[in-house]
């Protein structure tokens, strides 16, 4: 068996002085469809940023596939993407940015990046607005670029921050069918959400955090009554045959 496609070795970081990770430490194995759960402010994009490199840890070692973290190694989808919308820049220019990090330097994207970007865009249903202008895209659509944009990177392991969020039942189930698409080719995903019950019926592995982690590992072993009361700790939530339920107390 090869390296883990992530592991994460006692990793601390925060804001300000403010701890947002503590003693953070988990594996993923290359082919899980992992979800990354957790309630708002449980340190889920900080991690994947951390991650990805866009925030510097306090301490701690991260490796992808046996290595320091590398971009070709690494595709990410932000959460939230603060970009100049007043640009006159296409759909199709987005998810091609993906695409330089295959780039040497000072090279532009050619036709086999623009062939591969139009790919990425079929995979999340927006092939036909290829051309339009970010910035006439509704929310929905917004996200499914910078997903395209992720996947056109062809990393073989994809860090998603809330990839679900805003986008419709049917759009969901889409890309729940993608990303299980993707695991089958081999790609190693980590996707943070608090749809719990989504990960519980689709993922087969999961990372419950809460500025620390609470549990991780293969779902079945992980998802216990237990384990979400420690992770949702304000809510009370009961497992029962596949279905979830949530209370408050
Ligand atoms: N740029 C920042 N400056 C200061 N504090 C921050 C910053 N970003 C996040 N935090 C704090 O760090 C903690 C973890 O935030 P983070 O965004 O990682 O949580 P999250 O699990 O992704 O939440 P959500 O589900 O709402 O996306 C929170 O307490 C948050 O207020
Ligand atoms: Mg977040």
């Amino acid at each position: 068996m090869g390296p883990s496609a992530l592991e994460v070795e006692e990793l601390w970081a925060g804001y300000n002085g403010h701890v947002a990770l503590e003693a953070v430490s988990f594996s993923i194995e290359q082919g899980c469809l992992a979800g990354l759960v957790g309630p708002n402010g449980s340190g889920k994009s900080t991690l994947l940023r951390t991650i990805i490199g866009l925030k510097r840890p306090w301490r701690g070692r991260i490796t992808v596939f046996g290595q320091p973290p590398r971009k070709s190694l690494l595709g990410y989808m932000p959460q939230v993407e603060v970009p100049d919308w007043s640009l006159p820049i296409t759909v199709l220019d987005v998810v091609l940015m993906g695409r330089y990090g295959k780039l040497g330097v000072l090279r532009r994207p050619g036709k086999a990046d623009r062939i591969k970007a139009m790919e990425a865009l079929a995979r999340v249903g927006m092939a036909d607005k290829a051309g339009r202008r970010i910035q006439e895209l509704s929310g929905g659509e917004q996200r499914r670029t910078l997903l395209a944009r992720a996947l056109a990177q062809e990393a073989p392991l994809l860090l998603l921050d809330e990839p679900f969020a805003g986008l419709d039942a049917p759009t969901q189930h889409e890309l729940l069918h993608l990303f299980q698409g993707l695991r089958r080719e081999g790609c190693t995903l980590l996707v943070a959400t608090h749809d719990l019950s989504c990960v519980a019926t689709h993922f087969d592995h999961a990372v419950f955090l809460n500025r620390r982690v609470v549990a991780f590992g293969p779902l079945h072993e992980v998802l216990t009554e237990e384990v979400l009361r420690q992770t949702f700790q304000r809510h009370l939530l009961l497992v029962r045959e596949g279905e979830i339920y949530a209370e408050h107390d």
